[in-house]
């Protein structure tokens, strides 16, 4: 797939694997970007940063319907075209799930789900008339894999996954690549709180991966190497194995994930 001067909307593009992937598409002749997020100033500071993209800023929430019908409503105002849907923001709450807040479960479930696919919902008039367009949802190795403390977050990654299979086989009469993208742990806000002992993916890594995976239409990028690529297919074969790995892994996990709240 060819980038340049396409037109793209991100939603969380203000920081992390959303900033990385701006900066990423600009090596590729991207120009004209449309940035949703909930903080104005986040919004502000990438014009600063990256003088050369006309942005168009859209302040909002991804869980309120009013602010996704008025991220359409600008798009179709401002450029009247759409190629390239970019789904990234998301939040984390971990936790075993009674000592999971009420709300936290209800915002990981708006934000990560049901705003990503309103949004898409709200932007497909636009997409399908791209020549070649592209929608990219962000998923985690939790939508592949789930673990414990991340009940919410792990369902809704994996809704994320199902989205996408759905969409990509609804849309085959279009020319839009539908693509999901499952990061592992990436050094970004969201990980601040995570008690991880190895080492992370930059953020940057896991930007030219997606963009790759772009450019080459493939319709899943999974960060993590091989090892990611056994763990998900022992999952799928044995997952009572797999049970009881992280049986054995439960107490270090907890501590890993006991203050991870990233919302
Ligand atoms: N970091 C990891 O280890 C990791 C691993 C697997 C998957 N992921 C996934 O990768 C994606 C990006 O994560 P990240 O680590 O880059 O997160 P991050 O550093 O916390 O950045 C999140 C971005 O999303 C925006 N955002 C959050 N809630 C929003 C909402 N309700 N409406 C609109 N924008 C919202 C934030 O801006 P505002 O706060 O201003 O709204 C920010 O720009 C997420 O979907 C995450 O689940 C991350």
């Amino acid at each position: 797939m060819e980038l340049a001067n396409k037109k793209v909307l991100i939603t969380g593009g203000s920081a992390g694997i959303g900033k990385a992937i701006i900066e990423e598409l600009l090596t590729h002749g991207v120009e004209e970007i449309a940035v949703m997020g909930r903080t104005g100033e986040k919004l502000d500071a990438l014009e600063e940063q990256f003088s050369s993209v006309t942005f168009l800023k859209i302040q909002g929430d991804v869980s309120q319907l009013d602010d996704v019908k008025n991220a359409a409503k600008m798009v179709k105002e401002e450029w009247g075209a759409l190629d390239i849907l970019i789904n990234n923001a998301g939040v984390v709450s971990a936790g075993f799930l009674e000592e999971i807040s009420d709300d936290d479960v209800i915002s990981q479930v708006n934000i990560n789900v049901t705003g990503l696919i309103l949004l898409t919902k709200h932007l497909l008039p636009l997409l399908k008339e791209s020549s070649e367009g592209a929608l990219i949802n962000v998923s985690s190795g939790l939508g592949y894999i789930a673990m414990p403390f991340y009940s919410v977050y792990a369902a809704t990654k994996a809704a994320v996954k199902h989205f996408s299979e759905a969409m990509r086989r609804e849309l085959y009469k279009y020319p839009i690549h539908v693509m999901t993208v499952y990061p592992t742990a990436t050094d970004t806000e969201m990980m601040k709180t995570a008690n991880v002992d190895g080492k992370m993916d930059s953020p940057t890594q896991v930007a030219k991966a997606s963009i790759k995976g772009l450019v080459n239409k493939e319709i899943e990028v999974i960060l993590g190497g091989q090892q990611r690529k056994d763990q998900i297919e022992e999952n799928f074969q044995n997952p009572l194995d797999v049970d009881e790995k992280v049986e054995g892994q439960f107490k270090s996990l907890l501590k890993r994930t006991e203050q991870h709240r990233s919302m």
